[in-house]
């Protein structure tokens, strides 16, 4: 028999208008970047999208490089989508992005409309998908007029394989810019992706106000800054943990004796809310309404489980948040 997702799916998460969109993102999104290539057990990844699904978790977040190596992600999902997710097809939201190395040779890489159509073509192919509802390009160009990348983005809205477009790792400036040219030729962007947690502020200094301005979605990824914002690095590295068994982005020499310091006197404030460290970090990245999803990552179902109820312990006090910046700068 078909699996089966719960029916009281939509009663655990709440859902954010994407910028002045039709689309509603849940509260909480899931990616793919790690745990969904070859050195995860199917099984894994299995439990891990169909707890986030049946807890309210409609949006997927993949990209053509995910993996190890470069497309497994895709596949992986692919492989999923034909077992579990075709007859919830219309109920998710699934993005893909291109923009980083891909392939070999000078159309594999960055933004060129030739790079951006045929990466869109190979990942629905991987995902045996029609189309995906967000293609996203995933980091700026130096090199490319953006009006080619942006009319590359509009161009696959018009062919029908993507429903919206964003863009990711845009500085404020350049965003605005894209913005505009997308509005005039028709798409508006949905969604901008950037970093964002609280170790990670630089969305504050520009960017929030023009999104803001735009009516433009906001998703905010990596908001548990891969794992350190949450109890896991509190007694040492655990075997477990992504900084031990997957260090391409998280290396142990991140973990510093300051850092820690503040996840402690974080992780104490947590306690005192009544919520554990990770739904304080989400809550936080939530609290600005311009923000419509926190993107996390997980490897366990139990973290996606805990991180569902980020938003229980209600709305922060002034006093907690002045708390926070002090934390943060080390007072
Ligand atoms: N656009 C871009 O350029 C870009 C770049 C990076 C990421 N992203 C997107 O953002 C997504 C999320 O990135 P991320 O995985 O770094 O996000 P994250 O949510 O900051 O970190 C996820 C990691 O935190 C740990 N974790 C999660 N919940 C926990 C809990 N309740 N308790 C303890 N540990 C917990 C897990 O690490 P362990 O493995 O140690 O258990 C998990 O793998 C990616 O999948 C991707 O879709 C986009």
């Amino acid at each position: 028999m078909n699996w089966q997702a719960a029916d009281n799916r939509y009663d655990i998460l709440p859902y954010r208008r994407c910028g002045n969109s039709g689309i509603q993102l849940p509260a909480l999104s899931l990616g793919l970047w790690h745990n969904f290539g070859n050195i995860t057990p199917f099984g894994v990844q299995q439990s891990l999208l169909r707890t986030a699904f049946d807890n309210g978790i409609t949006h997927f977040d993949l990209a053509n490089n995910y993996g190890p190596p470069y497309g497994e992600a895709e596949r992986n999902f692919g492989e999923h989508f034909l077992r579990d997710w075709k007859p919830y097809r219309d109920e998710l939201i699934i993005s893909t992005k291109a923009g980083y190395d891909m392939w070999p040779g000078p159309y594999g890489n960055f933004g060129s409309r030739k790079y951006l159509v045929a990466s869109l073509d190979q990942s629905l192919q991987r995902m045996h998908l029609d189309y995906v509802d967000i293609f996203y390009h995933h980091r700026p160009d130096p090199d490319t007029p953006l009006e080619e990348t942006m009319r590359a983005l509009d161009h696959i809205v018009r062919s029908g394989k993507a429903l919206y477009v964003g863009i990711s790792n845009y500085p404020a400036p350049l965003a605005e810019k894209a913005f505009s040219i997308l509005r005039d030729l028709g798409t508006p962007c949905l969604i901008e992706q950037p970093s964002y947690s609280m170790f990670n502020r630089w969305i504050e200094d520009g960017l929030t106000d023009v999104l803001r301005k735009n009516q433009v979605g906001c998703i905010a990824f990596c908001p548990l800054q891969s794992g350190l914002l949450t109890n896991r690095y509190l007694n040492g590295i655990p075997a477990d943990s992504r900084a031990a068994h997957d260090p391409r982005f998280l290396k142990p020499d991140a973990i510093t004796p300051e850092k820690l310091e503040k996840i402690r006197a974080l992780d104490q404030l947590a306690q005192e809310r009544g919520q554990k460290l990770s739904q304080m970090a989400l809550a936080w990245v939530l609290r600005d309404p311009v923000v419509t999803s926190a993107l996390i990552g997980a490897s366990k179902p139990e973290q996606i489980l805990e991180n569902v109820h980020c938003l229980d312990a209600g709305p922060f006090t002034k006093e907690e948040l002045d708390r926070i910046d002090a934390i943060l700068a080390g007072n």
